[in-house]
């Protein structure tokens, strides 16, 4: 069956790499900048591997350069992301690719998200929310800034804080301060983790930045003591299959479906969900994702409802919000 009328929630979506490499490329030749590097001659971003991929990013985000900016870019992907069925999602703001360090800027920059995802609602029917994310390999202190951004905007639209960026630099434990600071404000806590690390950087976040979510955490599976702890615990897993398969993260090999770990994961019973990360970056996007795991694994429309309902019990979002998209 067709699953791109299917409705489903996401909760794993970068808002930057989300952008279409057209919309990017448009906003680079209004503002004259030169990025043509990034792209492939068939109007693709360009890259090899995952550090490349970061560096592409960042490359493509120097055209985002104002709030109006990040409006337009809302409108994109939530016109995108509800044309493949995603009716709730919630994304990742990264303040230090939006505004620099300075914290009056951030507010001007999050306003305009948030207009553009009430736009967005009443336009296209989708849910946003979102989550004020720090940049690991921007190190420590860098993270503290975001932190205070986010314990300062939360509210209805902001809703939880993050990491994501290279999960090899440092130790989850090293950005306590600032996941203590989100977490006494009371936003929901997440962190990318067993992306590129083993089980070992999934239990440290667990244990050091006590997050309710895991974005990845596929590596867990060579740690079967550690699944079954996340089964206990409850700990929801954003899982990226289609980004983990094109990237070959956690071991996977690129391109191998079959090998990807999210059946076992979930057969020990632990909550798995389904989200795109950074959908034109690796070729995906939620149908295709669905259509994937019908393939690979025979999932049908009562595995995907037990996803959606996981992704909803794990959403930062309200009571009433929740009750609205289910
Ligand atoms: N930022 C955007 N996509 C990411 C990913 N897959 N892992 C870590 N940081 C990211
Ligand atoms: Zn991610």
């Amino acid at each position: 069956m067709s699953w791109k009328d299917y409705p489903k929630a996401e909760l794993h979506l970068h808002l930057e790499g989300g952008a279409p490499p057209a919309f990017i490329r448009g906003l680079a030749s209004e503002k004259h900048v030169d990025i043509s590097k990034i792209f492939t001659e068939q109007g693709t971003y360009a890259y090899h591997g995952f550090d490349h991929f970061l560096e592409v990013y960042e490359a493509a985000c120097t055209v985002l350069q104002g709030p109006e900016d990040f409006h337009r870019l809302t409108l994109a992907v939530l016109e995108e992301s509800a044309a493949n069925g995603v009716v709730y999602s919630e994304t990742f703001l990264s303040p230090d690719f939006c505004g620099g360090g300075d914290l009056a800027a951030w507010r001007d920059y999050l306003a305009a998200i948030e207009s553009a995802a009430d736009e967005a609602e009443a336009k296209f029917g989708i849910t946003l929310r979102g989550i004020v994310t720090c940049i690991r390999h921007f190190g420590p202190d860098k993270a503290k800034a975001p932190a205070i951004c986010a314990a300062e905007t939360k509210g209805r639209f902001i809703t939880g804080f993050g990491m994501a960026g290279a999960e090899m630099v440092g130790r989850p434990g090293d950005y306590s301060w600032a996941f203590d600071a989100a977490r006494e404000a009371g936003l929901g806590i997440t962190c990318h983790a067993g992306e590129w690390g083993g089980p070992d950087m999934i239990a440290d976040t667990l244990r050091d930045l006590r997050p309710s979510r895991i974005g990845h955490g596929v590596s867990a599976i060579r740690d079967l003591a550690l699944v079954d702890q996340l089964a206990e615990d409850g700990v929801t897993l954003e899982v990226c299959p289609g980004s983990n398969v094109f990237l070959g993260a956690a071991g996977i090999k690129v391109g191998d479906w079959h090998a990807h770990p999210i059946e076992k994961l979930r057969a020990r019973e632990v909550k798995v969900t389904i989200s795109t990360d950074d959908p034109p970056f690796f070729g995906t996007t939620m149908t295709k994702e669905f259509e994937m795991l019908e393939k690979t694994f025979g999932w049908n429309e009562d595995d995907f409802a037990e996803l959606n309902r996981n992704a909803l019990d794990a959403a930062f979002c309200d009571a009433a919000t929740k009750e609205a998209v289910a």
